[in-house]
């Protein structure tokens, strides 16, 4: 079967788009969706691989978060499918090379949860500088320990930032006006906000830093980037945060130089290994130790996140489904031409040949098609190109595009 017989040309009208929506994706996601006429149905769980294959014949768009499986064999019953929206960060749960060889367009919400991750942050700083951790627990153990002995203020302290990205970044503007110096150090070259100063090593920052927290991705080569020889070089009686990457850290150094005294309190939100479901036994060397903040990887759950997510994805999934729009997709060239509504749109995935595009237009012109906008882009073994035309393009014309030996899905809009 080649990929022109499992995806034909297809015009679909918005009440014809038929849309699921998997694991209690944010009611915001759904509403929209619906606003636009398409025929939403949600259910709360995941679905495991056979009960998937059955639910996505005839549909169009397929929400999931992060514990539905999108392998090759769901993506050979999906027939109709034309994208996936990952109502999540991570897109490790879908078979993103499967999906793209077959034209199915993917998106999630990389930056729906930064401001939270951030707003953790700044709480957990601050928190383990005033001790709060250590003396609210021991309150709820009936002792009262009125002290201001190693309680800070954080206002004119050294924040320094590794990883300024969408979350560094952030952070450093909302640390600055706390009252934060703030340092960073990123690998790439990054536009330094407000009064932050940029580092040009990471000894630089350890050594100059009251508070450091990791923002870094989890790129090959990130893994064990932050051991002893890291935490020796930070200063006496420093903070240190984790919010980015399990992996990253060496978690017995950092237990045994919070146990000297060295690092004077930490906040980690994710661990190299974590529990699998909800209720599974949690085991980390940082358990038991005071003044040291452990979350169960929240960092970006927030509802505000949760609604943010459902909004970006659906409008992602629409953009897609009505204009062939792919901006900020995980696996397709991007391109977002503006919708014209007086025009004929078509939407044509092929494979990255040399030539192709000069076939598409060879053919459209011996057709007596006048191209009136076109865009062009590609992505390793995958090419897009949207082609507005003026209304009412020959069925033969459609015909002849969906037979070129290079399509890999050739869709009609507008
Ligand atoms: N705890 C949570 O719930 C939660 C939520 C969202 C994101 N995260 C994690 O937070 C991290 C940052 O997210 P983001 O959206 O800001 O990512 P991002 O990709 O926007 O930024 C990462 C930055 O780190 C830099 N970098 C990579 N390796 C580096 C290194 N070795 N040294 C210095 N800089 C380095 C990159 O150049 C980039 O600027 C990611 O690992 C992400 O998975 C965690």
């Amino acid at each position: 079967m080649t990929s022109n017989d499992l995806f034909p040309t297809e015009r679909l009208a918005d009440s014809d788009v038929r849309v699921l929506l998997l694991e209690n994706i944010h009611a915001d996601g759904a509403e929209f969706l619906r606003g636009k006429g398409y025929q939403v149905e949600t259910q709360d769980g995941a679905l495991g691989e056979d009960d998937l294959i059955e639910a996505i014949k005839g549909v169009h768009l397929l929400g999931i978060r992060s514990t539905t499986y999108i392998t090759e064999k769901v993506l050979d019953a999906a027939n109709d499918l034309l994208a996936i929206g990952a109502f999540c960060i991570g897109t490790n749960q879908i078979d993103l090379a499967a999906a793209t060889s077959r034209g199915v367009a993917v998106f999630n919400a990389p930056y729906s949860n930064t401001r939270s991750v951030v707003e953790l942050a700044i709480a957990e700083i601050i928190s383990l500088a005033r001790r709060l951790h250590e003396k609210s627990t021991d309150m709820h153990n009936g002792v009262w320990n009125k002290s201001a002995a190693g309680s800070h203020e954080v206002r004119g302290r050294t924040l320094g930032i590794i990883g300024y990205g969408n979350i560094g970044s952030q952070l450093s503007v909302v640390a600055e006006a706390l009252g934060f110096k703030v340092v960073f150090f990123d690998i790439d070259d990054k536009l330094a906000l407000g009064n932050a100063r940029r580092c040009s090593t990471i000894e630089e920052l350890l050594e100059t830093s009251d508070v450091v927290t990791l923002h870094v991705d989890g790129r090959p080569g990130n893994a064990g980037l932050f051991g002893r020889e890291q935490f020796e070089m930070m200063k006496p009686r420093s903070l240190f945060l984790n919010l980015s990457r399990g992996i990253l850290v060496d978690t017995v150094a950092l237990r045994e130089l919070i146990e000297s005294g060295h690092i004077a309190g930490a906040a980690v939100d994710v661990f190299p290994i974590e529990p699998k479901r909800q209720g599974d036994p949690f085991e980390s060397d940082l358990r038991g130790l005071k003044n040291v903040i452990l979350t169960p990887h929240v960092g970006g759950s927030t509802e505000e996140a949760q609604q943010d997510i459902g909004r970006f994805v659906a409008s992602k999934l629409r953009s897609y489904a009505a204009y062939g729009g792919t901006s900020l997709s995980v696996n397709m060239p991007e391109i977002n031409l503006p919708a014209d509504a007086s025009k004929h749109r078509l939407a044509h995935v092929h494979r990255n040949a040399p030539g192709v595009l000069a076939t598409i237009n060879g053919l459209l012109g011996e057709h007596g098609v006048n191209i009136e906008a076109q865009s062009l882009s590609t992505r390793g073994e995958i090419g897009y190109v949207l082609t507005d035309v003026a209304k009412g393009v020959a069925p033969e014309v459609l015909s002849a595009l969906a037979a070129l030996p290079e399509t890999v899905r050739l869709r009609e809009l507008t």
